[in-house]
């Protein structure tokens, strides 16, 4: 017999003030043409004054909770996955702990855009040797608060979101058969830093600082780095590309959807998008599309669903999952 980690439910938290392509070329130079046809992105969800991480990853956590049948005396693990904290520290994780009342132990996981995935893996690997047997893994961003408004080429990328899994042990035979995740791969390259970071922080200048980007570099490591950790997790699982039955990646750019999906024959059907309505959201894109597919009754037990993000750092990383 092997444990394994199954996610038992899903949810989803966006903030309600909608902000179109429209709304930002009254602020910068740019067109909803030039946004959607170099990015997919329609319109974004920006936090309110106040709205901080810890309460969009609070309400994704109830929602997942609730979906999962699961109560707080059942949670005994909860990471987040967030690079917009609400504070320095403590971990926002902590918070959501306290605000949950969940007994356990809790903390953040900082791998920016690739953060649910190291989360997930992370939780898994709790789970697996017996340290948990029920985690909650958010990845929970308000991206709003560290963009350069002035920076046309950045700002019209990100948006703040949050959503959530409950992670639960089950027994499985240790085969490509039993449910839930089947391989996880991580990846790093800290040589790559300075084109993707943010140009403040406590230790340098006692600023919480501006994301800065060098885009095309990203969107060129981006395409190669996921076709490579894709088939990593599929050589594990002994499984091919023509078992996925769901593409969820990291939404940061159609175009990086799209290629990725061209790479392995997947349909364009059977890849979940969001960013269209939710732009990128970072660490909280994965669950947000993985709760719409799943509420919405496009995933379904037994499916093959490989979860994939690439983000500053670099980090890259995928997760193999029998739903
Ligand atoms: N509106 C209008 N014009 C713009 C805008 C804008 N919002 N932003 C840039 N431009 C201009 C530039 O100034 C430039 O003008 P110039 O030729 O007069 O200098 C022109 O458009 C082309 O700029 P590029 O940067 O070459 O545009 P590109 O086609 O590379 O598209 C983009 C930029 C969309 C950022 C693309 O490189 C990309 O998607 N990269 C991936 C980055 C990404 O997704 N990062 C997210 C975080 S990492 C991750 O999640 C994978």
């Amino acid at each position: 017999m092997t444990t394994r980690s199954r996610i038992i439910g899903c949810g989803s938290y966006l903030p309600a003030n909608v902000v179109t392509n429209d709304d930002l070329a009254s602020r910068v130079d740019t067109s909803d043409e030039w946004i959607v046809s170099r990015t997919g992105i329609r319109q974004r969800h920006i936090a309110a004054d106040g709205e901080t991480t810890s309460d969009l990853a609070l309400a994704a956590a109830k929602n997942a909770m609730e979906h999962a049948g699961v109560t707080s005396d059942d949670i005994d693990l909860i990471i987040v996955a967030t690079a917009t904290p609400d504070n320095t520290f403590p971990a926002t994780a902590t918070k959501v702990q306290n605000r949950l009342g969940v007994k356990g132990f809790a903390f953040d996981v900082q791998a920016v855009c690739s953060g649910f995935i190291y989360a997930l893996t992370t939780a898994d690997m709790y789970i697996r040797n017996g340290q948990a047997k029920t985690a909650l893994v958010i990845g929970a961003e308000t991206f709003s608060r560290i963009l350069d408004w002035e920076d046309r080429r950045t700002c019209v990328l990100f948006g703040d979101g949050a959503g959530a899994v409950v992670v639960q042990a089950v027994e499985g035979n240790g085969t490509t058969d039993d449910v839930g995740i089947l391989a996880n791969r991580l990846h790093s390259d800290g040589s790559k830093y300075d084109l993707l970071y943010v140009d403040g922080g406590p230790s340098t200048t006692q600023t919480v600082g501006h994301l800065r980007m060098e885009g095309q570099e990203v969107f060129r490591h981006a395409v190669t780095n996921l076709a490579g950790v894709i088939r990593e997790v599929l050589s594990d699982a002994g499984l091919e590309a023509g078992d996925i039955d769901w593409l969820v990646p990291h939404q940061a750019n159609q175009r990086i959807l799209d290629s990725t999906a061209r790479k392995f024959g997947i349909a364009k059907d059977k890849v979940v998008v969001t960013v269209d309505r939710h732009a990128n959201t970072s660490a909280a894109s994965i669950p947000l599309a993985l709760a719409e597919a799943v509420h919405d009754g496009r995933v379904q037990r037994g499916d093959i669903v490989v979860l994939e993000a690439m983000g500053g750092g670099f980090t890259w990383g995928a997760s193999l999952v029998r739903w």
